[in-house]
């Protein structure tokens, strides 16, 4: 079947799985293999394979995927879920922007930069899909306030960094490993949401739903290359065996925070549920808790 124009390639072979689990690697892989990194990240993957390994996520399981459906049967839940995604994004669209403003390195520089104004377009498109399904149940008043959860940055604007933000920093290599494990942990988000959203469709909006989950997915995927790229390049001044232990560790923290979640049938925490969580992404940390601290930016 010929795949409609708004899709890529990399979105048709992440979606031609039916495997529920072990869509952790194969998101890695299609990623790096689209972005134009295949055979690139050796330190990457081997680091990520081990992690998977000794930390298995809980967002790459059958059951997982399950509750989520289960869920959605809720209107109610699928609007406020769509709503806590344009939060989400809009946060890490900030906390970007604050990382770009003050990266050393120029290519990186430019990349977070592109990161940040995606996010800030995610947020409004998270928006658009609630105005498609949910329009006659969302007070226009609160409607038009949520416009404000993007950022709305563009290409144009100079990256500075938000004020007082925990971001205005160098990012480490730990901060791309956070990074990386979020957009994987979104990308499958978005696996899940299509027969979730499915529910929803009208003749009228279901092909305007399918390209923006199209382009969302498209978009975490290079998130998830490029931050890969990037980790690899840092990894090489770095021992193999130090970089297997911090992706696993990082894996471990996020794996807890899901679990957390899903006792309150919440995925992909929103701004509040973070401030509740010590190892969350909101909390802004001092130098001695830095290694705690968590960047989920989706
Ligand atoms: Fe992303
Ligand atoms: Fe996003």
């Amino acid at each position: 079947m010929a795949r409609p124009d708004s899709r890529s390639a990399e979105v048709d072979e992440f979606l031609a799985t039916d495997a529920s689990s072990g869509r952790v690697a194969l998101a890695a892989r299609v990623a790096l293999s689209h972005g134009g990194a295949a055979g690139e990240c050796p330190l990457y993957l081997e680091a990520l394979d081990r992690a998977l390994e000794e930390e298995p996520p809980p967002f790459d399981t059958a059951t997982y995927a399950e509750i989520y459906l289960n869920a959605s049967a809720s209107w109610q839940w699928m609007a406020v879920s769509l709503i806590t995604n344009a939060e989400r994004e809009g946060d890490g669209a900030k906390r970007l922007w604050s990382l770009s403003a003050c990266c050393d390195d120029e290519g990186a520089q430019r990349l977070l930069k592109r990161h940040a104004v995606d996010e800030s377009r995610h947020a409004l498109l998270y928006l658009a899909l609630l105005d498609l399904t949910f329009a006659d149940h969302v007070d226009p008043e609160f409607r038009l306030e949520l416009n404000e959860l993007s950022p709305k940055y563009s290409p144009k604007q100079e990256p500075a960094p938000v004020e007082g933000s925990p971001y205005a920093k160098n990012p480490s290599i730990d901060d791309f490993l956070q990074m990386n494990i979020a957009e994987i942990r979104t990308a499958i988000h978005h696996i899940m949401q299509r027969p979730a959203m499915a529910r929803y469709f009208t003749p009228a909006n279901r092909r305007r739903i399918g390209s923006i989950q199209d382009a969302l997915l498209r978009d975490e995927l290079n998130h998830v290359s490029y931050t890969a790229v990037l980790i690899e390049r840092l990894a090489e001044r770095m021992g193999r065996e130090e970089l297997s232990a911090l992706f696993r560790r990082r894996f471990r923290d996020f794996n807890q925070i899901t679990l957390d979640e899903l006792g309150e049938a919440a995925f992909d925490c929103s701004v509040a549920c973070c401030a509740r969580h010590p190892t969350c992404r909101s909390r802004a940390p001092s130098a001695s808790e830095r290694p705690l601290e968590l960047v989920q930016i989706a």
